[in-house]
């Protein structure tokens, strides 16, 4: 038996704090009556409708995945273009990506089912940590990379990168290697960033997720998540708030 505001949350309809509302507001039945009191408890087993739907439980999968270069992030694509669920068996249809990583971005992506899990992840006062490595044109330079460091204006948010570091200048191909991590979640953030600075990114790869890497997956590969992983997430996350 579960709090029925954490079932609902669970369950992917929305977040606790609106579950909360809804009870308060008379919106749940649980087995034919409204429940208005928010500790009482309940189980899949039970008929739970919210605003007039029925809530549908599946068991909450969650997958590492790495992703490779020329593959939407979205469930479907109007181009006809790969998505990241053409990776998944027909039986994992309802998972979907936590964010997005740009068609031609490779690396580490998660995809769940569990709506409150995706939603945590990806709030950006959950602050997590994700490492890229940029391929970018042209030779970065120290004072560059101290610009990045200080804090770059992208949508009136100065945005820190919590680590930037010049790893590599090849002079010959006029082409630098530079590691960042963010824990931002801004479209195309990498990108803009080293944009900022004069830099146009040709390859861009996501190395680590939090504490999760890559380890020894190829791109198109993907690995379940042990559930002492998805706890340490929910705590990384929690702990940031
Ligand atoms: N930043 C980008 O610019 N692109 C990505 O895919 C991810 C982060």
């Amino acid at each position: 038996m579960e709090r029925l505001q954490k079932l609902i949350a669970e369950s992917g309809y929305c977040s606790r704090r609106k579950a909360e509302e809804l009870i308060k507001n008379g919106k749940v039945m649980v087995n034919g009556s409204i429940i208005r009191e928010l500790g009482t408890k309940a189980s899949f087993g039970d008929e739970i409708i919210v605003e007039g739907n029925m809530l549908e439980h599946e068991e909450k999968e969650y997958y590492l995945f790495y992703k490779p270069r020329g593959v939407v992030c979205t469930t479907k694509d109007d181009k006809g273009r790969k998505t990241v669920l053409d990776f998944f068996d027909e039986t994992n249809k309802r998972i979907y990506p936590v964010g997005r990583l740009d068609y031609d971005t490779t690396g580490l992506l998660l995809l769940t089912n569990d709506g409150e899990f995706a939603n945590l992840m990806m709030h950006p006062s959950y602050k997590i940590d994700k490492f890229y490595v940029a391929k970018v044109k042209g030779i970065v330079t120290g004072y560059e990379v101290k610009k990045l460091k200080s804090g770059i204006l992208l949508d009136n948010v100065k945005i820190f990168p919590s680590r930037v570091k010049l790893k590599r200048i090849d002079k010959k191909n006029n082409t630098s290697i530079v590691e960042i991590t963010i824990h931002d979640g801004k479209n195309h953030e990498v990108k803009r960033l080293m944009e900022s600075v004069g830099h146009e990114v040709i390859k861009l790869k996501r190395e680590t997720f939090g504490f999760l890497t890559l380890g020894t997956l190829k791109p198109g590969e993907k690995r379940r998540l042990s559930p002492k992983e998805v706890k340490q997430l929910y705590n990384l996350s929690i702990n940031k708030n």
